[in-house]
């Protein structure tokens, strides 16, 4: 076993304090909450997996929560662990050796989906508690009869003893997140009238089972933990006092070592389980301390966005928790808890809630981040990149997050590197992003860019645009282009609207509403052709500025280019603020006689339609890279590498990735 030397005070007492569950002994407070990651291959872990859990360990989780483990025959997927199969177990020892090496419990999670579906179409493998539809994807589950249930739970609890001969501290049952165990929790899902459906009892028999069945199996010290619905706001399902009871019931038989909450379900509520894109960090730490009483002597584990050390500290003292658990904020740093506990705060990379990792997983790829191009990497917890052969003077031009990116892994390699920038300030649009309404963790990005940047060296001249009368005043031995996008001009605009700046795009218009609090009584027309966050960030301040906005695209329906989760959450707030959609049309162009009219043409049968007290219009397009600079410099015949939006127009994702990728290679 790996043993931290590091000594000396912490900021952060409670959080870096040792704690006993269940006669397992923790070094700390600081827990891996379970994160799909999509690094199974044919059912075994890859090196990257392995990697990315022992990272974690490594980086100052005590306690680390695998993805799910298949453990029943039925729950296999070639993307699960094989906990079911005795042939598997060498993969899943080198996980366990992995974690537990660094003085870390692993813990595999018992998890299956019942009726619950992301993907379009139905399940038609599916079983769970009643033939009802899942609220997403409208599966009927085949109904499980009571001798299905007590086959499972045989299953489940040899699994888990397989896991434990490998080598594992415990078992977390993911409860809430509207799977399966939920789905039986629920009196919206679980309408069943024999033992395992009817009152709190009937409900909470298969998880009960469950549980002893597991226990029988492993015998202590082995944790057991409990991921259990907090309200999941599907009406008719479960509510603070109803979850209260599932956990007062739950308790009463003591089998089980800790539990935490998590909000949503497997419904239009779905978006709750990843809070942080709007509103508050750390939202649900208030239902979490109220569920608790429940069984206050139960250890309970806080979840939810807290992304910062000091809410970690704060929600431990305050009687709230005795975990506190990470999903997102570990993929984005793993050493998250050994910098928070040797006073490097400011060092950490931060979760900016963006939920790109969710998607990446999603659409079955490996799990990645905005804010760590690094994911399952061998040495991600103290990386340096290996030092450049021959030292160069590097001009980035464009203080965005691709440039960013290039400049301080560039720099971190030994270059000499100056940012040049057009803004006062760096971070492109993705700093404009972040201030709006619900963009504002993605200032982390670029700040932990320049801060790091700034650690080696990188000089950074805001403010100095340079074009092509200037250029050649850059002395450089390469050039990284990154001087980003802009949106074009959508046809239906009358030239000269656009000439004279009558109808300015989107971001224009964001800057010019800068720091002002008018409002006027009107529509403003937005025609989206864009799809992502931002634009509907900026629709919501549109809000805030004009009495109508309508928001009007070719398209099905909006935010198409936005993964379900955040989709979710932006019609939510597009209704609440009374925020007009009209899709399937394209703008035939304004009025001639009353400029006040905007004309709309549907787009599959040619219909016409109009809007009135039109007062403003904008719009959010396609980009055209802003590559002027390239043709000159390549002539020149200069290094020259061109990234970011430059390059081709691209997402967060996408422009930090490149950018860091340019940094290693140049
Ligand atoms: C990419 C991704 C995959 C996840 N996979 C699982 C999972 O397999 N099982 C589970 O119980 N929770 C899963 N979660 C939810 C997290 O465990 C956690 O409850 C949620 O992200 C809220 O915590 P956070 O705000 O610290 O990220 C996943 C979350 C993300 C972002």
């Amino acid at each position: 076993m790996v043993t931290d030397t590091t000594t000396g005070s912490t900021a952060y007492p409670t959080l870096f304090s040792s704690i006993e569950i269940g006669g397992v002994r923790l070094r700390n407070r600081v827990a891996h909450a379970s994160i799909v990651s999509r690094f199974v291959k044919d059912g075994q872990p890859t090196d990257r997996l392995i990697n990315y859990l022992g990272n974690r360990a490594k980086g100052g989780a005590a306690l680390v929560i695998t993805e799910p483990v298949a453990m029943t025959f039925a729950n296999r997927q070639t993307d699960r662990l094989r906990g079911w199969d005795d042939a598997a177990l060498d993969g899943i020892k080198r996980l366990a050796d992995a974690v537990e090496r660094w003085d870390s419990r692993l813990l595999g999670q018992v998890q299956d989906p019942g009726r619950g579906r992301h993907a379009t179409g139905r399940n038609e493998f599916a079983y769970g508690a009643s033939a009802l539809p899942d609220d997403l994807s409208w599966t009927v589950p085949h109904v499980l009869a009571p001798a299905d249930i007590q086959l499972m739970i045989e299953q489940w609890a040899a699994g888990c003893r397989r896991l434990q001969q490998a080598g594992f501290s415990g078992v977390e049952i993911s409860a809430g997140h509207g799977h399966l165990f939920h789905q039986f929790l629920s009196p919206w899902s679980n309408r069943r009238e024999d033992e395992y459906g009817g009152d709190t009892e009937g409900r909470t028999r298969f998880l009960r089972e469950l549980i002893q069945a597991i226990r029988a199996a492993t015998g202590r010290p082995f944790m057991i933990g409990l991921k259990l619905p907090g309200a999941d706001a599907v009406p008719g399902s479960l509510d603070m006092d109803e979850t209260a009871r599932i956990a007062a019931a739950l308790a009463a038989e003591g089998e089980f070592d800790w539990w935490t909450f998590v909000w949503g379900a497997h419904a239009r509520s779905l978006y709750l389980h990843m809070p942080g894109p709007a509103g508050p960090r750390a939202p649900y730490l208030d239902h979490i301390r109220s569920l608790r009483q429940a069984a206050p002597d139960v250890p309970t584990g806080a979840i939810g966005y807290i992304t910062d050390p000091n809410e970690g500290e704060k929600a431990l003292t305050d009687g709230t928790a005795d975990l506190i658990f990470l999903g997102r904020p570990l993929i984005t740093d793993p050493a998250w808890g050994n910098k928070a506990r040797t006073g490097n705060e400011a060092q950490i990379r931060y979760c900016v809630s963006c939920n790109t990792c969710w998607r990446t997983v999603v659409e079955g790829n490996g799990l990645e981040c905005d804010n760590n191009p690094r994911v399952g990497e061998a040495d991600e917890v103290d990386w340096q990149p290996a030092p450049a052969k021959k030292r160069k003077r590097i001009a980035v031009i464009g203080a965005g997050i691709a440039g960013l990116e290039s400049a301080w892994v560039a720099a971190a390699r030994g270059h000499e590197v100056t940012v040049y920038g057009a803004s006062d300030e760096a971070g492109g649009k993705t700093r404009l992003h972040a201030e709006l309404p619900g963009g504002e963790h993605l200032s982390s990005i670029y700040d932990y860019q320049q801060l790091a940047g700034k650690k080696h060296g990188v000089k950074f001249e805001l403010g100095t645009t340079v074009d092509e009368l200037n250029l050649a005043d850059v002395q450089a031995d390469a050039f990284i282009l990154a001087t980003g996008s802009t949106m074009s001009a959508p046809a239906f605009l009358p030239q000269e609207y656009v000439d004279e700046g009558f109808v300015p795009d989107l971001r224009a218009l964001m800057l010019s509403l800068r720091g002002r609090s008018t409002r006027e009584d009107g529509r403003i027309v937005l025609y989206d052709q864009d799809h992502t966050e931002m634009t509907y960030a900026a629709a919501l301040r549109l809000a805030d500025h004009f009495s109508k906005v309508t928001i009007v695209t070719p398209r099905e329906r909006l935010a198409t280019d936005v993964l379900l989760l955040n989709r979710q959450l932006i019609y939510q707030q597009l209704f609440d603020r009374r925020i007009e959609m009209v899709t399937n049309v394209e703008p035939a162009g304004v009025d001639e006689l009353d400029e006040a009219r905007l004309l709309l043409t549907n787009v599959y049968n040619g219909d016409t339609s109009e809007l009135n007290d039109v007062i403003a219009i904008t719009y959010s397009t396609s980009r055209v890279p802003n590559d002027k600079l390239q043709h000159i410099l390549t002539m020149a015949g200069h290094e020259t590498h061109v990234i970011g939006d430059c390059y081709a127009p691209r997402s967060v994702l996408a422009a930090t990735r490149q950018g860091y990728q340019t940094g290693l290679r140049i």
